[in-house]
């Protein structure tokens, strides 16, 4: 897989994939821009560098209808808070219109391209759609490591008509996360938790093939006794034993938690132990992010929630990599790769 450093970038015009989906509120605030000021490294360089930068992102789902309230324009103004540059929007993303604008454009400058998904034709990895968006750019970049699980056409369907890479934040997030499923430090703790419980079975009975131990969250201890889910290595599981109401791990689980974190040196932490949207529910998410920083292990976690709240305790360069990735990740962990990184192969 090629990557930014790889390109003869300057004065060329390049089309960078990023995934700018942050969570909004109803007036349409960004309530949390890590994936955004994640793409930064990227951008800068293409700045510095001399490049026409064309970005492209969705944002949430509109399916392929125009849907005022997931236009563009809070990450347009987000971006030029941070880059200290104009950043200039299109009211679409294909079009002869938008084609002649990317060739006009000067070296160093910026155009973001509107919400990708305001076209059905993405979700569907239409041809022809990709041939549209891929006019746009000499070099495409991906660096949405967040949606490279989607089969869909500005991420597996461009690298077809131009020369492709990954940009830094790709390149990272693989590293990163090949580093826990090939040949990790051992042992290898795995910490799931959170409350999508459906799409985490697959990955325990993948993440056992390398790990030593995983510790897992109430809710999912439930949940797999009750359904009766028949794990491949049962052994390696350590489920919770105390509990504060329904919501968090108890202090025995903290304890045998946190003496199985400090003997690790890979850890791998996806989703909150407990109701973390409450005080009081947090103390084991809390007393377990503070278990794995001392351990001083190899340490990757991810998931929005888990991320978000890393963030929120001040923690975020504490931990050697924090995933943009939600379901891309789980599906990295779970298969070793994801449709978009291979696209670049
Ligand atoms: C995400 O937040 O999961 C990615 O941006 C992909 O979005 P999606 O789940 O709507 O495909
Ligand atoms: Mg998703």
């Amino acid at each position: 897989m090629r990557t930014l450093k790889d390109f003869e970038v300057k004065g060329k015009r390049v089309l960078v994939r990023c995934d700018f989906n942050v969570p909004l509120d109803k007036e349409g605030n960004i309530l949390d821009d890590f994936r955004i000021k994640q793409t930064l490294p990227t951008i800068e360089y293409l700045i510095e560098k001399g490049v026409k930068v064309i970005l492209m992102s969705h944002l949430g789902r509109p399916e392929g209808k125009v849907v005022e309230s997931l236009r563009l324009t809070p990450i347009q103004n987000r971006l030029m808070e941070y880059l200290d540059v104009q950043v200039s929007k299109a009211p679409d993303c294909v079009g002869e219109e938008i084609e002649k604008w990317s060739r006009e454009m000067q070296p160093g400058e910026i155009l973001l391209l509107e919400n990708l998904r305001f076209h059905k034709e993405e979700a569907e990895n239409n041809e022809n759609f990709a041939k549209e968006l891929a006019k746009l750019g000499d070099i495409y970049i991906n660096d949405a490591f967040s949606v490279c699980h989607r089969n869909h056409a500005s991420i597996v369907g461009i690298p077809k008509y131009l020369p492709s890479g990954a940009g830094f934040l790709l390149e990272k997030e693989i590293k990163a996360l090949s580093q826990i499923i090939k040949n990790p430090k051992r042992p290898l703790v795995a910490i799931i938790g959170g409350k999508k419980v459906k799409t985490k079975s697959k990955l325990i009975d993948k993440i056992s093939e390398v790990a030593d131990f995983i510790l897992i969250n109430w809710l999912i201890a439930e949940e797999l006794k009750e359904k009766n889910i028949q794990l491949k290595y049962p052994q390696k599981i350590i489920s919770p034993v105390d509990k504060i109401d329904t919501f968090d791990i108890g202090p025995k689980t903290i304890d045998l938690f946190k003496e199985k974190i400090a003997l690790a040196n890979t850890i791998f932490w996806v989703g909150p132990l407990g109701q973390i949207e409450e005080e009081k529910f947090s103390k084991g998410s809390i007393e377990t992010a503070k278990a794995i920083i001392e351990s001083r292990a190899f340490s990757v976690a991810g998931g929005g929630e888990t991320v978000k709240f890393i963030n929120k305790l001040g923690l975020t360069e504490e931990f050697n990599h924090l995933s943009t990735g939600g379901g891309a990740m789980l599906d990295f962990i779970a298969d070793g790769k994801v449709v978009g990184s291979e696209a670049l192969k």
